[in-house]
């Protein structure tokens, strides 16, 4: 093994000019490995908590771990809340609380959230604090429900083998039930700031350990083979979470050919108890019309939040489990009607052996139930009939990831990227951390988590440019002071009377080649809260963000807001009930923000920017008439299909929204990074006449194959003795390989073309013995 160049290409760090070591890169990959089981152990209780699994729930805690539920009428008081130390207490106190909304008995109900992970490692990696937003949701299945919701400010510990958790401190923001709705907690009715175990300068610090790092006396580094296997799972699970959670953005639109693109061509869809699809795109495409027909229209609502997903990839890294809950928001405005679905999944997918794009191969849902809006989950809901128990999805186990299985090959002939997967996680970060200090409005506190030169949206204004204006931006229209980073809200002792909450969840990180910069994309989720019980509703958006790695840290590149796609006017009456706005109050709106609440500071590109051409249209300050619902917002993507690679009629990329066109010199690639690849790559080969073999690599619009290098290869379990030859593509996106004739009397299906990426695009692969990709 050539052990200096492997590890330069694993996994070196990217923001020092030395060489990884084995040291480090153990060092790394364990911190990132540890962050990913920290998380699964907190998805893990959310999924036991579903289905009444107390006892598997408190075995999740460290011999001494406490758990410490705040009180509604002192959130943060440590005195006041209830405190229960060690797993047995631990249990007994789980029971009690869910009593009869347990999940177990029929028709009750115990869904538990908790999402948006912003998990902080300490230094020597064996302890380690996260915080999550929480929301419980429950029933009893005889007319009786709770809500509750707050943030839980969590500790871990790393025991033996096992990531555990030491300390759950929850403090509530709001509570209720389903009847009248949920309203703040705390004195007064008022929500304290929970206090944050996180700053904005240590919010986005790399995972990677630096290059002249060591390991601990006691523990030994992995061999450079046992690093790659285990690094090439890392990059797999991003991209099946990816995939799991675009499959949801696409089916909130209806997008029916879509959604069974991303299918094997045997795949199916299963419902628990219900049906099952027939294999193939015409079962599939039978399922998804039992939610209605293609695309929306107007007053239809089929959004689809995903929560909480778990990914288990099998041994060989060739097909993988998810698991998560998915809460359907229902809605058809017309009729005034609207609908619950809370749904645990299991689904499948596999890694395509010819082209290595992962695709699924089933969609599993379990109904924990179906209930109309108007009369709630409190009766055991439409659905299933309220007399069975329910049998939950086999739970993961959360063993640490196997061994190096001894005749594993990698799939492609480039090292996976350790930066690349941590990238995934320290964008995670940040952008919980950008979400809880929004709730908060915490103006100075998210304008640090930007990039020296970032750029955010200030909705229905336009994009501000550096932390400082962002700063001032955010507190001329919520402080009234014109200084930057003044932030009264640091005080920890302040209430407010409301709190609106952005969960950014069920993200889409698509990380560059070399790890520094990230395209992200997350739903927003609002689910605020205030003094009325009933008078905060849900509403919908989704956010469009690019990263980057600024002096070892994660920051924000870009930020920008498509908001609403939904609203509700208030909790009781929901998001099929809102009175359509009139023009005049949507330009009334833009111009009280435009004009009062920034007080005249103008912003480096507005939102009327003629060269944001259509992008800003239909948006609040943006061009042409506003659209808000129950009219359809369109839904833009700056990627595309991760399956087929096309892109659709609402495709916006490469590149963030206001750099394309409106300002090309905040473009990523015009500061020194690299732009993230939109999709996957495409490779078409073909056998010529006179025994060449002419290749084509694509990839999206504006993004070049030129310069990567292509190679035809014996499969590659022949290792290095099957590399028949190779050459560099040119700017038209081609090469020609000149191969033996000897090597061409192999059997055409075991020849590969590989395509190995370059400063853009992803590695791609396709067989020589395939006619047509
Ligand atoms: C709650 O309101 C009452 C009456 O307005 C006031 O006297 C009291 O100080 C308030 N308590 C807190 C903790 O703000
Ligand atoms: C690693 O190098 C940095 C400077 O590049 C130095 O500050 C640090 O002490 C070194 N750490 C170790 C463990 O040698
Ligand atoms: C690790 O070993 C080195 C050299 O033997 C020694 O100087 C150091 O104190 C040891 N560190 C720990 C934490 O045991
Ligand atoms: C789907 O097709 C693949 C490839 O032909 C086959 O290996 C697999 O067993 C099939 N799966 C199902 C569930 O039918
Ligand atoms: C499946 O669920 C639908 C409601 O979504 C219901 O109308 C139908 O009766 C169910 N079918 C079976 C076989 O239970
Ligand atoms: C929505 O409700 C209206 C009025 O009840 C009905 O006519 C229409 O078919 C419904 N639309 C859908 C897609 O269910
Ligand atoms: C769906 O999940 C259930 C377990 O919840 C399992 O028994 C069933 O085989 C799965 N269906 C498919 C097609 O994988
Ligand atoms: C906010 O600031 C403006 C201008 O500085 C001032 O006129 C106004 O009185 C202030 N409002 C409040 C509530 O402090
Ligand atoms: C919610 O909105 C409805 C319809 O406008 C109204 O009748 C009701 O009072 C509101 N409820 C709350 C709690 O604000
Ligand atoms: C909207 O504004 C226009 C012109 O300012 C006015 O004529 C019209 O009556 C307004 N419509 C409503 C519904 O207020
Ligand atoms: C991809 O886009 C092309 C051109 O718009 C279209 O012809 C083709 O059907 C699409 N492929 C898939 C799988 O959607
Ligand atoms: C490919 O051709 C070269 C030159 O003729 C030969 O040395 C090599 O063994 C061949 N490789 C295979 C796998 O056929």
């Amino acid at each position: 093994m050539k052990l200096k160049s492997l590890l330069l290409l694993l996994g070196a760090c990217p923001w020092t000019s030395s060489e990884p070591t084995v040291a480090s890169l153990t060092l790394s990959l364990q911190r990132l490995e540890s962050v990913r089981e920290i998380k699964n152990v907190q998805k893990h209780f959310a999924q036991l908590a579903q289905y009444g699994r107390w006892a598997e729930m408190a075995s999740l805690f460290s011999d001494n771990g406490i758990l410490r539920w705040g009180s509604i009428n002192d959130p943060l008081s440590d005195s006041v809340a209830t405190t229960v130390t060690g797993p047995q207490a631990i249990e007994k106190w789980l029971r009690q609380d869910a009593g009869k909304m347990d999940g177990i008995q029929p028709g009750s109900l115990h869904v538990l959230i908790n999402d948006q992970p912003m998990i902080s490692l300490s230094d020597d990696g064996t302890t380690a604090k996260g915080r999550w937003f929480a929301m419980k949701l429950l029933g009893d299945g005889a007319g009786a429900t709770r809500i509750e919701g707050g943030i839980f400010e969590n500790q871990y510990i790393k025991e033996n083998k096992n990531w555990q958790i030491s300390l759950l401190r929850y403090y509530p923001i709001y509570h209720g039930n389903y009847q009248d709705g949920y309203k703040n907690a705390g004195p007064n009715n008022s929500v304290p700031i929970i206090p944050y175990h996180f700053t904005p300068e240590t919010a986005g610090l790399s995972l990677l350990a630096p290059d002249n790092a060591t390991l601990p006396n006691n523990s030994a580094p992995f061999s450079p083979s046992e690093l790659e296997y285990r690094i090439s799972r890392l990059n797999e699970e991003d991209e099946v979470r990816n995939l799991v959670h675009t499959m949801g953005y696409l089916v909130d639109r209806r997008l029916w050919p879509s959604v069974i693109s991303l299918f094997t061509p045997n795949g199916t869809i299963t419902v628990q108890g219900n049906h099952s699809s027939p294999p193939g795109p015409l079962g599939i495409q039978s399922v998804l019309s039992r939610m209605g027909p293609e695309n929306l229209s107007p007053g239809i609502l089929n959004e689809h939040p995903i929560f909480g997903t778990i990914i288990s990839l099998s041994p060989d890294l060739k097909s993988a489990t998810a698991r998560g809950l998915e809460i359907g928001l229902i809605g058809n405005h017309s009729a005034k009607a609207g609908q619950w679905q809370f749904c645990t999944f299991r689904h499948t997918l596999v890694k395509s052996p010819l082209t290595g794009t992962w695709k699924i191969q089933n969609l599993n849902y379990t109904r924990l139930i179906f209930a109309d809006y108007a009369t709630g989950w409190g009766n055991g809901g439409i659905f299933p009939p309220s007399n069975s128990t329910p049998t939950p999805p086999p739970f993961f186990s959360l063993s640490p990831p196997p061994l190096r299985p001894a005749n594993w090959t990698p799939f492609f002939p480039v090292n996976p990227s350790l930066p690349r997967s941590s990238a995934y996680d320290e964008s995670e970060s940040v952008s919980s951390a950008y979400g809880n200090y929004a709730d908060d409005i915490l103006c100075g506190s998210f304008a640090l988590l930007h990039a020296k030169k970032g750029f955010k949206l200030s909705p229905g204004i336009g994009w501000y440019l550096s932390p400082e204006k962002i700063s001032l931006a955010c507190s001329l229209r919520y402080y009234n002071s014109s200084s930057p980073f003044y932030d009264p809200t640091l005080t920890p002792t302040r209430l407010r009377s409301s709190v609106p909450l952005h969960w950014r969840i069920q993200p889409v990180i698509l990380a560059s080649q070399d790890g520094k910069s990230v395209t992200l994309r997350t739903k927003l989720l609002q689910t605020g809260s205030s003094r009325v019980a009933g008078s905060s509703g849900w509403n919908g958006g989704m956010y469009h963000d690019q990263l980057v790695l600024e002096e070892n840290r994660r920051k924000i590149w870009c930020l920008t807001i498509d908001e609403f796609y939904w609203t509700s006017k208030n909790w009781t009456s929901g998001w099929a009930a809102v009175e359509p706005m009139s023009q005049n109050d949507t330009v009334k709106n833009v111009v009280k923000r435009q004009g009062n609440e920034i007080r005249g500071l103008q912003p480096d590109v507005d939102l009327l920017h003629p060269k944001l051409f259509e992008r800003e249209e239909g948006f609040n300050g943006g061009p042409g008439k506003t659209v808000s619902w129950p009219a359809i917002q369109r839904m833009w993507w700056p990627y595309r299909h991760l399956v087929t690679g096309n892109v659709s009629e609402d495709y916006w990329g490469p590149g963030c929204v206001p750099c394309r066109g409106a300002k090309p010199d905040w473009l990523l690639t015009a500061n020194g990074y690299q732009e993230p690849p939109t999709g996957p790559t495409e490779v078409k080969a073909r056998l010529t006449e006179n025994g060449k073999v002419e290749v084509t690599v694509v990839g999206g619009p504006e993004e070049k194959a030129s310069g990567g290098i292509v190679q035809l290869r014996i499969d590659m379990e022949a290792g290095e003795a099957g590399l028949l030859s190779s050459g560099v593509v040119g700017s038209d996106g081609s090469v020609t390989l000149t191969v033996t004739p000897e090597n061409l009397s192999q059997p055409k299906s075991s020849l590969a073309v590989y395509y190995l990426g370059n400063n853009q695009l992803k590695p791609g692969r396709t067989n020589l013995g395939t006619k047509k990709v």
